[in-house]
C-alpha cells in the first residue's frame, strides 16, 4: 500500500511539475538541414520548416562548428517580405523597402531599422559533419496576413513610390 501511494503521489507530483513549469523546449526540435559541406563559404539556402517556420541559412566561416553558420528568420519584420542573403555585402536584405540587416540580423537601414526590427535567430548545431537547426514544433504563424491586407505604413496601400493623386 506504501508503494502505492508513493507511486500515486509522484504521478501526481510530476503532473503538477508539468502544469506549473511547463517545458519550453517541448515545442521545440532539432531538424536536420544538410551537411557541413553542402554550402560553401558565403552561401546560403532557405529552409521551410514543417511547421511552416521560414529560415535563411548561411555559411559565413570555413570551419566546420556551428560558429561558421547563422540561422535567422527570413521573414522581415517589418511587413513580412522575404529576405535573402546577400553575400557581396555581406548583410541580409528584403527588396519591399530595402531593408537591410547585419550578418547577425540587426537592422542597418530601411522601415526594420527605423523600428530597430531585427530577424529572429534561430540556434544552430553540428553533429558529425551534419548541420541541425532548432524550431519551435509549433506554428510560428499567428496570424498571417493576406497580400490584400497588406499595407505601405504611410497608410496609401500602395507602396513606398505611388502617387495617390494618380499623376505619374
Ligand atoms: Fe521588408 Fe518592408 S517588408 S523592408
Amino acid at each position: 500500500m506504501t508503494a502505492g501511494l508513493c507511486g500515486a503521489y509522484g504521478t501526481f507530483a510530476c503532473m503538477l511539475g508539468e502544469f506549473v513549469y511547463p517545458a519550453a523546449n517541448k515545442s521545440k526540435g532539432w531538424l536536420f538541414v544538410c551537411t557541413v559541406d553542402h554550402l560553401a563559404e558565403g552561401e546560403a539556402l532557405d529552409f521551410t520548416s514543417p511547421t511552416g517556420a521560414k529560415v535563411v541559412v548561411a555559411r559565413q566561416g570555413a570551419g566546420t562548428t556551428e560558429e561558421n553558420f547563422l540561422a535567422l528568420s527570413s521573414v522581415c519584420p517589418h511587413l513580412g517580405c522575404r529576405v535573402h542573403w546577400e553575400s557581396q555585402n555581406d548583410r541580409f536584405f528584403c527588396p519591399c523597402h530595402n531593408g537591410a540587416f547585419d550578418r547577425d540580423g540587426k537592422p542597418v537601414s530601411g522601415p526594420p531599422q527605423a523600428a530597430n526590427q531585427s530577424l529572429v535567430r534561430f540556434p544552430l548545431k553540428v553533429e558529425n559533419g551534419l548541420l541541425f537547426l532548432e524550431v519551435p514544433m509549433e506554428s510560428l504563424v499567428v496570424s498571417p496576413l493576406k497580400p490584400s491586407e497588406l499595407r505601405h505604413p504611410d497608410g496609401d496601400g500602395n507602396g513606398p513610390n505611388s502617387d495617390p493623386s494618380g499623376v505619374a
